[in-house]
């Protein structure tokens, strides 16, 4: 609990003024003849900007301005944070983008009117301040920040396919220059305080405790409002904007095809066009985002946005420490990791292995992720100390969570679970990261087979947001409840997943790897079969993931697969592990490495293939097996298949998951398409039988 002292919400007294009707606002004039106008949306845990609460702000404003105060501070009451936005459950009821762009329209008269206000305004800020939330405090004539972990500042809506709507392109190119503010829009990233305050968007960064005084002073001081440095006014001339703009296109060439992402692109043709024109980008800008709403792009990740909430609700019930007691077994590629990335989230670590060579690469492994993830030297050591190396396994009888993550062989694995149940604490949550081994068969011989949990991670651990947690009829609910709180509380997804093999992700994944190695055997080249993928909008082509992954481990899996449902692994697979090549890791594998670098590949051309047939065979064997995964009950429902590949794969996200690719093309055409491919290329491409069920 934070003290008194540390609250970041105001604690400023004074005269309250009556704000009639008003559930969310709340203001008070002080002694100095300033008003706090403080903001708590009713019924919601953290504010943000929906239609109500923006039709008050726009009555309070007027109320105030009618006071002629002394000054305005902004600020929210409670202690979560400033506004995390526009309440984007409300874009849903757009008509259509004329009716967007008014109500948008309407909502910059609101910004204008506080941007214009005759006296000074501030915004007072804690906690996060995104998207709208970040776009209001931007009309105010200064910022204060709270100096703490929780602060963080940016204009994420191009996460959601969109750019900011309520003039905040317009004020962030004019606060910190086209730069800055189109990195920070382009990127969607968030910044803390000080970042906030390098680049200018705050005036000031405070500890709680001087929050309250330094927003006072901004008022009663009003000292100059910060801009951009001088250069900036070349780089927004009309003769240097279509310069600037080929150089930023070019940026987000790298990373996101027009196609496939308008919204990057619509933004720097806005400034591009209108950038010299204050009135003219403000328009454009509604008009911009009110046509971008109706993208399925923006659709598909409005939906995923959604769906990761929902993951997050998972485990939300369990108890969880502050600070949970964490045991990693098995200091391996994924144990060593996952014990780093515990402690990097603040939980306390012992790791134990064999012997201490098996662990010293963990430890040199984390300090790296320490130094590189924590600026804060005293972050830093605090980390390192919350990571103990632990071979004799003493944490074991102190721990709250015991992760198994030592070699895939269910003997082994067996043995090692007799020993910790015996000596963990009873109410001990067990868990082990196995990739295809059935969770049944490994909590067979324990006395209690229920208390068992998979939590399986994916590789990298640092990178990989979504973690399956794997059960069986027979597991003890509350269990799998405290798993997945586990995984919450470590920031991470957690999706449930029955214990069938492959689970879900590396199931649906399998196919598609297979696919990918069938279509090279035949001639295709590996660039030509990777890049159909990347056009479809995979992050990475197939072959490329395989090497990545390691191609031992997709044997490995490969085997499970197969051995569950009869079919067959490419032999390409066999041989290239038996040869040892293992992928990157090993320095070959389908490409070549150097130094962890991939090498152009000889081959070129297309091997006489259509791409759209590469693309088919790859996309439709793997939504063929995801439907496959319904039928069967795997994961619960369509929704959390989407978002798992999502996750956990990286699948195109702008395309919203395999399933909901398949409605968008039709579900008929690719059921067609997949009794096509069969009689080309046999029966791995039959439809599955709940392919009809599953879309109607
Ligand atoms: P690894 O081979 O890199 O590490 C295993 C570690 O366990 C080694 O350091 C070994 O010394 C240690 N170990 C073996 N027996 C032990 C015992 N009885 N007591 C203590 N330590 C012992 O293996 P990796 O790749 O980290 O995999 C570990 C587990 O995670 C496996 O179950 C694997 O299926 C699963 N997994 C692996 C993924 C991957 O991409 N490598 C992804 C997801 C899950």
């Amino acid at each position: 609990m934070k003290s008194e002292l540390e609250a970041p919400t105001s604690t400023v007294s004074g005269e309250p003024i009556a704000l009639p009707g008003a559930r969310h606002w709340q203001a008070l004039r002080d002694a100095d003849g300033i008003v706090w106008l403080g903001l708590d949306r009713a019924d919601e845990s953290a504010n943000s900007l929906c239609a109500e609460v923006l039709e008050e702000f726009g009555a309070a404003l007027e109320t105030i301005a009618a006071r002629a105060p002394r000054g305005l501070v902004i600020h929210s009451r409670k202690p979560q944070g400033f506004l995390v936005g526009a309440d984007i459950r409300e874009f849903e009821h757009f008509a259509d983008p004329a009716a967007a762009e008014r109500e948008i329209l309407r909502v910059h008269a609101l910004f204008a009117r506080l941007e214009t206000l005759p006296f000074p305004t501030v915004a007072r800020l804690h906690g996060p301040c995104l998207g709208g939330g970040l776009e209001l405090a931007l009309c105010c004539r200064h910022r204060v920040a709270l100096e703490d972990a929780e602060t963080t500042l940016g204009l994420p809506e191009i996460l959601l396919g969109l750019h900011p709507g309520a003039g905040g392109t317009v004020r962030a190119i004019e606060r910190l220059g086209v730069a800055a503010a189109m990195d920070l829009m382009l990127t969607g990233r968030q910044l803390d305080a000080r970042r906030a305050q390098r680049l200018g968007l705050v005036d000031r960064v405070v500890p709680a405790r001087h929050l309250d005084r330094a927003a006072r002073a901004l008022i009663m001081n009003a000292p100059a409002v910060r801009r951009p440095p001088w250069w900036n006014g070349i780089a927004a001339t009309s003769v240097a904007r279509p310069l600037v703009a080929r150089l930023l296109r070019a940026q987000v060439a790298k990373r996101a095809r027009p196609e496939h992402y308008p919204a990057p692109y619509a933004l720097i043709e806005l400034w591009e066009r209108h950038g010299g024109d204050r009135a003219a980008m403000l328009r454009a800008e509604a008009a911009s985002i009110a046509r971008l709403f109706f993208t399925p792009t923006s659709r598909q990740l409005q939906r995923l946005f959604f769906l990761q909430e929902r993951l997050k609700t998972f485990g939300k019930t369990a108890e969880m420490q502050d600070a949970p007691r964490v045991h990693v077994i098995g200091a391996g590629t994924m144990g060593g990791d996952i014990a780093a990335w515990c402690a990097l989230r603040g939980c306390r670590v012992t790791l134990a292995d064999r012997e201490a060579k098996f662990v010293a690469p963990a430890i040199a492994r984390a300090h790296e992720a320490f130094r590189r993830r924590l600026r804060d030297p005293y972050a830093r050591a605090a980390a390192i100390d919350r990571l103990v190396v632990d071979l004799a396994g003493d944490g074991l009888e102190r721990a709250d969570i015991v992760v198994e993550a030592i070699v895939e062989d269910l003997a082994a694995k067996r043995a090692l679970f007799a020993h910790v149940n015996a000596a963990a604490r009873p109410e001990a949550l067990l868990a082990t990261n196995t990739s295809s081994i059935p969770l049944a068969a490994i909590a067979e011989e324990l006395p209690v087979p229920a208390r068992l949990v998979g939590v399986h991670f994916f590789n990298p651990v640092d990178r990989m947001q979504l973690v399956e947690i794997v059960t069986t009829p027979q597991t003890d609910p509350d269990a799998a409840t405290r798993a997945a709180g586990f995984v919450r509380r470590i920031g991470r997804l957690p999706l449930p997943v029955a214990s069938a093999p492959g689970f879900l992700v590396n199931r649906i994944l399998a196919p598609y790897l297979q696919e990918a190695m069938q279509l090279h055997e035949e001639g295709v080249p590996l660039a030509a079969v990777d890049r159909a993928a990347l056009a479809f909008g995979m992050p990475m082509g197939p072959l490329e993931l395989a090497d990545v992954v390691g191609l031992d481990v997709c044997l490995a899996v490969g085997k499970v697969l197969a051995g569950a449902s009869g079919a067959t692994v490419p032999a390409v697979l066999g041989r290239q592990v038996a040869a040892g090549r293992l992928g990157r890791k090993s320095g070959a594998g389908f490409y070549r490495y150097r130094s962890g670098k991939k090498l152009a590949p000889r081959e070129a051309g297309d091997g006489g293939l259509p791409a759209a047939d590469v693309i088919d065979r790859l996309v439709l064997r793997l939504v063929n097996e995801a439907v496959a995964c319904l039928h069967e009950r795997v994961v619960a429902d369509a929704d959390l298949l989407d978002v798992g590949m999502v996750f956990g794969t990286g699948f195109a996200p702008f395309r919203g998951g395999p399933i909901a690719y398949a409605r968008e093309r039709g579900s008929d055409a690719a059921r067609a398409r997949l009794v096509e491919l069969a009689g080309r290329y046999g029966a791995r491409f039959e439809p599955h039988p709940g392919f009809e069920s599953c879309f109607s």
